[in-house]
């Protein structure tokens, strides 16, 4: 709860239900190799999601069930407060959006059409700077460096903003075909 980086993602998925803690599925374990790339451990960050249990998604014959779907507004919405209170409690010199949803999230569902206007640049959400990136299940389906080494700028500004130092070797990650 000291974590002076706070990463915010979109909702739980299955994995993530069953430990009830956030990002452990795949696109969690790819969330702690970034965060290892950057000289950090997961415990010296906080990671949150935008809405905090999984969304209903009830079956054809209205059934109630969960599943993998983006929060919508008012979900959003109803979990802002909670949000809000972790921010609060955590006090983050910076704040990460993981992909759109988050983004939209936090700057409102309108702020922007597509990720590429608000990624890799600094906006403010409670008064702390916010960094806006793709979501780590993103570089799942694009394992191209290109998209890894997108990516990891974010998190090379995350990390000049917070002033931690970076080595040649991480300015370098990713910049090979
Ligand atoms: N994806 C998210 O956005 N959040 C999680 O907690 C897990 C996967």
């Amino acid at each position: 709860v000291d974590a002076k980086i706070m990463f915010v993602g979109e909702a739980p998925g299955a994995d993530e239900e069953i430990k009830g803690e956030p990002f452990v599925g795949p696109a969690g374990q790819l969330l702690t190799k970034m965060i290892s790339g950057m000289g950090l451990s997961r415990e010296e960050t906080y990671i949150g999601n935008i809405m905090n249990w999984r969304p209903s998604m009830p079956n054809q014959s209205g059934a109630e069930q969960v599943g993998n779907r983006p929060p919508d507004g008012e979900e959003m919405s109803y979990f802002l407060p909670f949000l809000r209170a972790q921010i609060e409690v955590v006090s983050p010199q910076v704040i990460v959006a993981l992909g759109a949803t988050a983004a939209r999230g936090l700057m409102g569902l309108d702020a922007f059409r597509t990720l590429g206007e608000v990624r890799g640049k600094w906006h403010e959400f409670a008064e702390t700077p916010l960094m806006v990136t793709y979501h780590p299940s993103y570089i799942l389906r694009n394992q191209s460096n290109r998209s890894k080494r997108a990516i990891w700028e974010d998190l090379l500004q995350v990390m000049e903003k917070v002033g931690m130092p970076i080595t040649e070797k991480q300015r370098g990650y990713f910049l090979g075909r």
